[in-house]
């Protein structure tokens, strides 16, 4: 007899439009689709092409209009700032209503771009919000990026309108956003008309002259706006993500999959239903921010909550804790490093028994490989069950997880279980053929992709096809290698591009590189990834400099640390570089990067046979030896 699970797969792969037209029917269409899956402009699939939506509608008024609108739509958790603040249905939807009025009295019109660069405020939240709510297409920044990889995405996306505020809080530092939106605006060549700024009474920012706008006086002056009908292949959002060079990608989200798909996940993957309270402890800048901070949660009728701190020294390692008891919590999501840094803290857990933890039913994970120590000490701990799921910016949702809401399997540790419905996932080799089970290869996705998951990237058709679909013919390369083994558990291993994830944040070292050989006395330089026990990987540079350089290598080192800080952003963590002679490369010229990692993370490594001067690699191991690093890289014979 087939499992749960099974019988959802099979329908999924084998009749998509079947299985993805009955959660299409939970959804509020304006006009229903014409076709559930449109494959007549291969390899660029759409989903319910014809229906016309609006995910505001549906994530807000669908909910009053059916009763919820006294329920606590979003709890704003901030203990940076002591406040915690309800916002129910109706007051959240009457919200985004006169925001996207103030939006539409800016010339915002469905289809124009609104960037928005904000802290963790609720403000961040309405204005995603009111994007929705008159088809403009949002994009959020996260705050932790500098000018420059601001004002990148300020020239792509050409926003006619900003909505920023005027400062964040990082623990106990207020951080001034708006020097920052200042210099970016500078740097790009697209100009916004509009910049509307939250002013915060941490820190003020001073706005100009026909440019930046007051949030309260708008909002105070502005008129509601109803619910735009668009097209369900409509761009809802844009969100930048690292590739592998210094240029972001944008992941292009459409309205009407992403909507069916979002709601779906909600019951299927998490076990979640309209009422409970789910908290995804993440970024709005992030995709699990965008997907399940506010639509997921959102469009299920659920209660999401926005935390504004981290889980340690806001201000214990009791943070999770307290917001779990305080709002009955039923359902967290972080990344491992989160409760990386609460065990550091609390071994033992005694700050769990503080808090009653009596609603708190599932611990999701994501972001990066989620260790067994992590693995077995919230599980230990927390006494539920602890779910690692494997997902990316580009897919939206999980595409391996124990899916709580269709079936629990057994948990095999070091892996995020099996693939959820909808996404075919194979392991192929060079050659585009599928490997045995238990064989490493490349993890991918036979197309079509569910819904939900990345339709293109934004005005950028040929990148689309040239990053994901190229390589492997009739498949989307996820960029991750790893197997599936005999029962269909799926492992990820690592990433097979210069992709890092350094406290889940997804990073590229490449973009890095960029910065570190601007600087006038480097001539070579070489960032990875390195094992790191709180981050999972922080980035590790080296450089060679210049013939003729004498000024001190600590001072250039110092330089390209603020280099890396100004121009990517804090958020890079890139603290530990050094100076070396040369670079370990093959006889070809190619950087040993995989050799170098694997002696920092003291892992067996072979002398790769076309090494060009193997007492480089020696040379490379004193110096990670010097940066602390395990660096004794037992040599493979
Ligand atoms: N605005 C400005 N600066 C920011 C920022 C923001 N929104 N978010 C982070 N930063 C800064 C931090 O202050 C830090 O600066 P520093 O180098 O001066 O200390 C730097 O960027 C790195 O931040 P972070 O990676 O968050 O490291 P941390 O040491 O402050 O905290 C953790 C470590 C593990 C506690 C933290 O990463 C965390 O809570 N992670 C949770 C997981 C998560 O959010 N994952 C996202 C995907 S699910
Ligand atoms: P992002 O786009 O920032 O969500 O990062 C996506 C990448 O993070 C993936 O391609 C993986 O490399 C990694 N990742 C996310 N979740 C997991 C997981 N559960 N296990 C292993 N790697 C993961």
């Amino acid at each position: 007899m087939t499992s749960p699970y099974q019988q959802q797969y099979e329908q999924s792969i084998h009749d998509p439009e079947d299985f993805w037209s009955i959660p299409a029917q939970d959804c509020h269409w304006f006009k229903k689709w014409d076709k559930v899956l449109d494959d007549t402009n291969k390899p660029f699939y759409r989903w319910f092409t014809g229906g016309m939506v609006n995910t505001c509608y549906n994530a807000l008024d669908l909910h009053v209009e059916n009763g919820r609108g006294y329920q606590a739509a979003l709890i704003y958790d901030s203990p940076v700032t002591g406040t915690v603040q309800r916002f129910s249905y109706t007051q959240l939807r009457d919200l985004a209503a006169r925001c996207a009025g103030v939006l539409a009295s800016k010339g915002v019109q469905k289809g124009d771009r609104v960037l928005i660069y904000m802290p963790m405020i609720p403000e961040a939240v309405i204005a995603m919000l009111a994007c929705a709510r008159i088809g403009a297409v949002h994009s959020v920044v996260f705050g932790g990026f500098a000018p420059k990889e601001l004002a990148t995405r300020i020239n792509d996306a050409k926003p006619k309108v900003i909505v920023s505020a005027s400062c964040g809080i990082e623990v106990n530092r207020v951080i001034p956003y708006k020097p920052l939106l200042e210099k970016a605006i500078e740097l790009s060549a697209a100009k916004p008309g509009s910049c509307i700024i939250v002013q915060r009474p941490q820190q003020k920012a001073r706005l100009q002259d026909g440019l930046d706008w007051d949030w309260e006086d708008e909002m105070a002056a502005a008129r509601p706006v109803a619910c735009v009908p668009v097209a369900a292949t409509d761009p809802l959002y844009i969100l930048y993500t690292s590739g592998t060079t210094g240029v972001p990608k944008g992941v292009v989200r459409d309205n009407g999959g992403h909507m069916v798909a979002l709601k779906w996940t909600m019951q299927a993957v998490y076990n979640v239903h309209p009422g409970d309270v789910y908290w995804a402890a993440s970024d709005v800048g992030w995709v699990v921010g965008h997907s399940y901070i506010v639509y997921g949660p959102l469009l299920k009728g659920c209660t999401t909550i926005l935390y504004e701190g981290k889980p340690v020294g806001t201000p214990d390692a009791g943070a999770f804790w307290r917001v779990i008891a305080e709002h009955k919590v039923k359902t967290l999501f972080t990344a491992p490093t989160a409760f990386r840094a609460i065990k550091q803290q609390d071994p033992a857990g005694k700050l769990i028994a503080d808090y009653d933890l009596a609603h708190f039913e599932a611990l999701f994970l994501a972001g990066e490989r989620t260790d067994p120590d992590t693995l077995h000490w919230a599980e230990e701990k927390l006494k539920v069950p602890v779910i690692d799921h494997w997902w990316q910016t580009e897919t939206g949702w999980a595409i391996a997880a124990n899916c709580l809401g269709i079936e629990k399997l057994p948990v095999k540790q070091g892996s995020p279980t099996k693939a959820v419905p909808g996404w075919n996932v194979q392991v192929l080799d060079g050659a585009n053929q599928p490997v045995r089970p238990g064989e490493i290869g490349a993890l991918s996705v036979e197309l079509p992709l569910p819904p939900g998951s990345l339709p293109t990237l934004w005005n950028n058709d040929s990148g689309y096809i040239q990053s994901y679909l190229k390589e492997f013919p009739g498949y989307y390369k996820t960029a991750d290698a790893g197997f599936i083994d005999e029962e269909g558990y799926i492992f990820v291993m690592s990433r097979t591009d210069d992709i890092i994830n350094v406290a889940g944040h997804r990073l590229s070292t490449g973009a890095m590189e960029e910065v570190l050989a601007d600087h006038p006395d480097v001539a070579e330089c070489a960032v990875l990834g390195v094992e790191d026990k709180l981050k999972g990987q922080v980035p590790v540079g080296f450089l060679v400099l210049n013939a003729g350089v004498t000024r001190a290598a600590a001072e250039i080192e110092k330089e390209v640390i603020q280099m890396v800080r100004d121009r990517i952003g804090p958020v890079a963590a890139f603290k530990v570089v050094t100076t070396v002679k040369r670079l370990p490369k093959t006889r070809s010229g190619k950087i040993l990067r995989g050799t170098i990692s694997k002696i920092a993370d003291n892992v067996p490594y072979a002398m790769p046979a076309t090494i060009d001067d193997p007492a480089i690699l020696e040379e490379m191991q004193a110096a990670l030896q010097r940066l602390g690093y395990a660096g004794a890289g037992r040599k493979m014979q």
